[in-house]
């Protein structure tokens, strides 16, 4: 039997209004939902490992299989995600994170030359973030048996942001932001597509979002300091 969106309010006895927001549209995962057994609504789809049943693990078949091809280290048998692919977009995550090094460090030099000491001092900071954001990118590829890519040659093509460098300051902060909510954005699909699959790389990815949305507000909160001929308010450059 199907149990749609009616079964599954007649079965749980709540009222229409106590449903959550996001309603399973079958009575797959109702019985975590309400907290009632399968037996008790009488289901006849099969179990769902994931939300039913004990948590077993077979600890003789799991040390067995640590023992061998232990030269790949972190990544064992139970690792479930496309490893190559995690690999070639974690590879054009870390493009795009120093593309952002390059960029913030030519901003920050520009902007102390015409005297912008405080915004200079704020492109410099993110500098710094980003190259740690390389660095976890490029520790993880490796914790996964690949191999982070350096090369110089088509690093604009992997990454996924720009490298603009911008004449004025407003031009330089708006570029930063524009950069900033790319990452945003592409990171945001590459948490997506993790998932449950590497939750490692989803974390690392998860806290790298939080920093760049934290950027992008800092870009944003600077334009409101520069005049529109591209100078510091209340400030002598
Ligand atoms: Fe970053
Ligand atoms: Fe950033």
């Amino acid at each position: 039997m199907s149990w749609g969106y009616r079964e599954i309010v007649k079965a749980s006895g709540r009222s229409v209004h106590a449903l959550p927001e996001v309603l399973p549209q079958t009575l797959h995962y109702s019985p975590v939902l309400w907290g009632q057994s399968r037996a008790s609504i009488n289901m006849t789809e099969p179990a769902d490992p994931s939300t039913d049943g004990p948590f077993l693990l077979d600890i003789k078949e799991i040390r067995k299989r640590a023992r061998e091809h232990i030269e790949r280290g972190a990544v064992t048998p139970e690792y479930k995600s496309n490893r190559t692919e995690v690999i070639r977009i974690l590879n054009e995550a870390l493009a795009t994170e120093i593309v952002c090094v390059l960029r913030y460090k030519r901003h920050q030099y520009t902007a102390a030359g015409i005297n912008a000491i405080p915004v200079a001092a704020e492109f410099a900071q993110h500098a710094t973030e980003e190259q740690g954001h390389a660095d976890m990118i490029a520790a993880r590829i490796t914790q996964l048996d690949g191999e982070p890519n350096f090369n110089p040659e088509g690093l604009l093509t992997r990454a996924h942001s720009e490298y603009k460098e911008g004449k004025t300051l407003v031009d330089m902060i708006q570029e930063d932001l524009m950069a900033e909510r790319i990452a945003i954005d592409t990171y945001s699909e590459i948490i997506r597509y993790l998932g449950n699959n590497d939750s490692t790389s989803r974390l690392m990815m998860e806290k790298i979002l939080s920093m760049e949305e934290e950027h992008a507000e800092d870009m944003k909160t600077l334009i409101a300091t520069v005049d529109k001929d591209g100078h510091l308010r209340n400030a002598r450059n």
